[in-house]
C-alpha cells in the first residue's frame, strides 16, 4: 500500500544530512542514581505525561515510514519501564521485516541478567551497558547505591544469549584515570568493546562538573604512552571516533561532545519519554508530539510536525563548561537518554 504519507520521503534537514538514526527515551526513571546524572533526591515525570508504550510504538512507526533505519531504546533506565518488552516486540517485527536495520539498547545492566535472553529474541544483536569502574565500592559511589555484582551478571547473560556488548563510561579526574588501563584490559580480554564519554554538562546531577571534568584528547595521549591506538576510520554517523589497541586488539571509542566538532555527519534525532522531538543533544527546545499524537487517531499531522521539525535542525551544538553549570543544558540526560 502505498499511500501520500507511506510515500514520504526521508527525513532530509537543512543541512544536507538525513535523519537515519531514531534515540527512544522510553521513561526518565531509573534505579540509580549516576552522580554525573541525577540528584539523589529525584522528582520524575507524572505517569500520565509520560507517553504509553502504545504511543511509544506509534511514534515509532511514524519515524519507520519516515526511514529510520535503527532505535535504540534509551532512559533513564529503558528496564525498568514495566512491560517493556511488549515494545521491543512490536518493534521487533520491523527487523523482521527488514524496515529496520537495527534494534538495540543502552542500559545500566542492572536488570540485565532477566531480560537479555528476551531482548536477544527480540531481535536485539548489541548492548551498551554502563560501566565506569570495576570496583564495587567505586560503583556504590558513582551510583549511590548500585551493585556491581548485577551489572557483572547482566554482561554475562548479555554474552550468554549473543548479545554483543560495548561498555560506555564516563571519563572523570581521579580513580578513574588509575583504573582505565584495567577497564580497557577487562572490556577486550571478555571481547567488548569501550567507549569514553567525555561529562556533559546537562541539568540535573549535584556535582560540581568543572572539577570533574576530565578531557579526552589529554587522556588519549595519556593512552599513547602505554597502549598502540591504531585509528579505525569507520564512522557511526555519531560522535564515537574509534582506535584498535594493538596489544588487546579490542576497539575503544572516544566520545567527546566537548571539544570536538561531529555535527556535520550526524543522522541521529531523540524523542524524550514525554513525546518531545529534539534533533540535537546540545540545544533546548523540543518538539511536542504528545497532544498531537494524542489528539487524532491519524498520523498525518504528526508526521508534518516530525518533518519540520528535522529539517530545521541546527548546524550543531553549544556546549561550553564554566566556573559554573550555567551554560549547560538544563535537562537532564535521564529524560533523553545518552
Ligand atoms: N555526561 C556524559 N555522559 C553521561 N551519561 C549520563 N549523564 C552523562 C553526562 N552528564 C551517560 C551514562 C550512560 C549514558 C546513557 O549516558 O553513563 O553511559
Ligand atoms: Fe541511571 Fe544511566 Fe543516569 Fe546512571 S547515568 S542515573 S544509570 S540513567
Amino acid at each position: 500500500m502505498v499511500d501520500a504519507f507511506h510515500s514520504c520521503s526521508a527525513l532530509k534537514d537543512q543541512f544536507g544530512r538525513t535523519a537515519s538514526y531514531l534515540r527512544l527515551s522510553v521513561t526518565d526513571r531509573c534505579d540509580l542514581r549516576c552522580t554525573y546524572c541525577m540528584a539523589e533526591n529525584m522528582t520524575f515525570l507524572p505517569r500520565k505525561d509520560v507517553l504509553s508504550l502504545e504511543e511509544l510504538y506509534r511514534l515509532s512507526t511514524v519515524f519507520i515510514a519516515h526511514g529510520i533505519r535503527k532505535i535504540r531504546l534509551t532512559g533513564g533506565e529503558p528496564l525498568v519501564r514495566k512491560n517493556v518488552l511488549s515494545l521491543f516486540e512490536n518493534l521487533s517485527r520491523h527487523v523482521d521485516s527488514g524496515e529496520l536495520d537495527e534494534l538495540t539498547l543502552t542500559t545500566n545492566g542492572s536488570l540485565l541478567s532477566r531480560y537479555a535472553r528476551d531482548l536477544a529474541a527480540c531481535g536485539v544483536k548489541r548492548v551498551n551497558v554502563s560501566l565506569d569502574t570495576l570496583d564495587a565500592d567505586r560503583y556504590r559511589t558513582i551510583t549511590r547505591w548500585g551493585r556491581i555484582d548485577r551489572v557483572f551478571a547482566g554482561l554475562e547473560a548479555a554474552q550468554e544469549a549473543g548479545l554483543r556488548v560495548k561498555l560506555n563510561a564516563v571519563a572523570q579526574k581521579g580513580p578513574f584515570e588509575e583504573e582505565l588501563n584495567d577497564l580497557i584490559r577487562f572490556a577486550h580480554e571478555r571481547n567488548m568493546d569501550l567507549t569514553l564519554i567525555e561529562e556533559m554538562p546537562l541539568g540535573g546531577a549535584a556535582s560540581c562538573r568543572s572539577l570533574s571534568f576530565l578531557s579526552l584528547g589529554e587522556l588519549r595521549q595519556r593512552l599513547e604512552e602505554r597502549w598502540t591506538l591504531e585509528p579505525l576510520s569507520e564512522t557511526t554517523g555519531g560522535p564515537a571516533k574509534y582506535v584498535r589497541l594493538r596489544e588487546t586488539g579490542g576497539k575503544l571509542g572516544f566520545i567527546t561532545p566537548m571539544s570536538c566538532d561531529f555535527c556535520s555527519d550526524c543522522n541521529r534525532i531523540r524523542l524524550s519519554c514525554t513525546g518531545q522531538l529534539y534533533t540535537c543533544m546540545g540545544q533546548e527546545g523540543g518538539l511536542d508530539l504528545r497532544d498531537a499524537l494524542r489528539q487524532s487517531d491519524g498520523n498525518e499531522t504528526v508526521a508534518q510536525l516530525i518533518r519540520a521539525k528535522v529539517f530545521e535542525k541546527p548546524r550543531g551544538h553549544e556546549f561550553h563548561i564554566g566556573e559554573s553549570d550555567v551554560s549547560g543544558i538544563t535537562r537532564s540526560m535521564s529524560t533523553l537518554g545518552g
